[in-house]
């Protein structure tokens, strides 16, 4: 058997998605994956540890009915969204949303829209459903150029606030785009609840338009996976058509219900991390050779003046045993992401940069 004849032609070509480095030892300070650093609150955990009995032989609501119900009625009630049942679908974390757009939309040879830098899944996934990739480089500042007003593609990609840089589009740009972009704008708000800002309300208005978020991030449900999108009910229809039965499990039900029912807790728990973004931002704004662009999500971007003392500040945070994220690619070579932690973590991160700053700077 000669595999390499068997798999599809274009995983040839395919590099798969590198998810960050992830040690599974305590003594680790985790800051390069963008979870959240907070586990779910005490009346979270009690209603997913009620829920592991008997009924786990069961198949989940394979159209997540309550679940929908509530996303709409509670969680975005004063969103200004829409409000129709078939205009909300079901992900396994938002990462399935993205990957069941490809299949409702792409043939080989299709153009598809993506910003650069962004999150790399967008280009990863476009490569492996074979699509042609119409990479758009964000501006210096990262924001989006005016030629996206005459990019034509089947799908375009926007997330706000933007990964790496942390930085949100505006909405009067997002709804120009969908007035000129022939095919569906899909914007992935998975940080979008570490800001004030969301193009939830523009749905009303642009029927080329998909918004999906996350509750990885803000809900800390990682590890269960769950995401939402909303759009248009002809859209949400195909989707549902493509999706596996049972893509959402019972746990990750109950688990974003309960989220749901303890929002205002959880509100109040993000807080921290707000006031830690803002504190970590004034603190290393104090150092001469890096600046701390301003963000929306839950982690910041530092860009150092010197390329040079880049990598030489994440191999020393390694030997620290904190772990920050790089990117070695063009326009980010000078840059790290830092995910914002605990207030203990952060003071980890703050003396050992201290530390690093006194031997480099
Ligand atoms: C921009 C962006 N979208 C989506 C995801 C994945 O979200 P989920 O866990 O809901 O699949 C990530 C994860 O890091 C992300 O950075």
């Amino acid at each position: 058997m000669e595999l390499n004849k068997l798999i599809r032609e274009n995983l040839r070509k395919y590099s798969a998605y590198e998810t960050g480095e992830h040690p599974t030892e305590d003594d680790w300070v985790i800051l390069n994956t963008n979870e959240n650093p907070y586990p779910p609150i005490q009346d979270i955990l009690v209603d997913i540890k009620s829920a592991v009995n008997e009924n786990i032989r069961l198949y989940p609501d394979p159209t997540s009915f309550e679940l929908r119900k509530e996303i709409l009625n509670v969680l975005l009630r004063d969103k200004d969204t829409l409000t129709n049942r078939n205009s909300i679908f079901i992900g396994s974390g938002s990462d399935e949303i993205l990957d069941i757009l490809f299949k409702v939309f792409i043939d080989p040879g299709d153009e598809v829209v993506i910003f650069y830098p962004t999150y790399g899944l967008y280009k990863v996934l476009a490569t492996l459903y074979d699509a042609k990739i119409n990479e758009i480089q964000l501006n210096e500042d990262f924001s989006i150029p005016d030629t996206v007003y005459s990019a034509k593609g089947k799908l375009m990609f926007i997330n706000s606030p933007n990964d790496p840089n942390g930085k949100s589009f505006g909405n009067a740009t997002i709804l120009k785009i969908c007035g000129n972009f022939p095919g569906i704008v899909v914007v992935d708000e998975a940080y979008a609840d570490f800001s004030t800002q969301t193009c939830l309300p523009l749905l009303k208005k642009a029927k080329n338009l998909i918004v999906y978020r996350s509750f990885s991030k803000s809900f800390s449900l990682a590890s269960l996976r769950m995401g939402f999108a909303l759009a248009d009910a002809n859209i949400i229809k195909e989707m549902n058509r493509v999706k596996l039965p049972h893509n959402i499990n019972y746990l990750g039900q109950i688990a974003a219900l309960s989220c749901i029912k303890h929002h205002k807790k959880i509100v109040e728990q993000n807080k921290k991390i707000l006031e830690e973004r803002e504190r970590l931002t004034k603190e290393l704004n104090i150092y001469n050779g890096i600046s701390v662009l301003p963000s929306n999500a839950n982690f910041i971007f530092i860009k150092f003046e010197d390329k040079s003392k880049t990598l030489k500040f994440v191999w020393d945070l390694k030997e620290l045993k904190i772990l920050v994220r790089h990117f070695s690619k063009p326009g980010l070579y000078n840059y790290i992401r830092v995910t914002i932690g605990t207030e203990e973590d952060n003071n980890k991160f703050l003396d050992a940069f201290k530390i690093i700053a006194n031997k480099y700077f």
